[in-house]
């Protein structure tokens, strides 16, 4: 080996070295951002499953059920940060396995009985397994948080493949998400003097909005309920209103 060659093969081995450290690099990338792929996916499935529920409710009944439809992938940070809370190594394999909320739709709807009315919708469709339930609306949590989770999973139809792939559902009234999100900025204000009694503020409004939820409800209810008296006009001009719908 010629002495005047040697710098030349190190630039040659450390540029090897250099490029087999991108290529892992990229590789990792590359598997976290098809990972995440199936994640989206899950969101889209589910995001159309309630569109659908929503157009014919508005086609057969004239009304809506879902106020809006609010949807997120868990960052990369937060991936990492629930990992490491759980003690566990952050592997393609462990983060599918242990993660619920990668994948995460809120629905936003009116009334109270269409949190439940859309929670049975999906969940009894063919395809939709529910993994886990939580119903914070008969049981608040301490602090007054309201709205119903669902763990579900979804398959997912790919060119070569099916994935079934979790994502977390919550469903909440407008009222209840009015306090979850105003609730989230406040807590996360730290040194707050008379913490306490702010808890118990935020509870006592979360019992206030609560109540307006019922009364909405109940409102809704007997409106429903009174028959009206209609012409044949006023029939032929109901149904006319529905065929004018747009469907898309
Ligand atoms: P996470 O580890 O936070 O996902 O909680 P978990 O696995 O115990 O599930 P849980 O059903 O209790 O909460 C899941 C999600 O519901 C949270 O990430 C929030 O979006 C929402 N949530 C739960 N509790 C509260 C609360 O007290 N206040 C607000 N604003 N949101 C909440
Ligand atoms: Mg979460």
């Amino acid at each position: 080996m010629e002495r005047e060659n040697l710098p030349e093969m190190v630039r040659g081995a450390g540029r090897n070295m250099l490029m087999g450290q991108a290529m892992d690099l990229l590789d990792s990338v590359l598997d976290y951002k098809e990972l995440m792929m199936n994640y989206a996916c899950a969101i889209k499935e589910i995001n159309t499953k309630f569109e659908v529920l929503d157009t014919e409710f508005e086609v057969r009944y004239k009304r809506n059920p879902i106020s809006s439809i609010q949807t997120r992938l868990k960052s990369q940070t937060s991936i990492l940060e629930k990992m490491a809370r759980l003690g566990v190594p952050p592997t393609r394999e462990n983060i599918e396995y242990h993660l619920n909320d990668i994948a995460g739709i809120r629905v936003i709807c009116s009334y109270i009985d269409d949190i439940y009315l859309l929670a049975d919708a999906l969940t009894k469709q063919d395809d939709i397994k529910l993994i886990k339930r939580k119903d914070y609306i008969s049981n608040p949590k301490p602090n007054g948080y309201r709205s119903l989770h669902l763990i579900v999973s979804v398959p997912i139809f790919f060119a070569e493949s099916v994935k079934e792939v979790k994502a977390e559902v919550q469903i909440r009234t407008i009222a209840m998400d009015f306090w979850a999100s105003l609730e989230h900025q406040i807590k996360y204000k730290k040194n707050v003097e008379h913490a306490e009694k702010v808890i118990a503020r935020l509870k006592d409004c979360a019992e206030e909005i609560a109540h307006v939820d019922e009364t909405m409800q109940e409102i809704r209810i007997e409106m429903d309920s009174i028959k009206e008296e209609t012409t044949d006009v006023e029939t032929l001009y109901e149904k006319l209103k529905k065929i004018n719908i747009n469907l898309i």
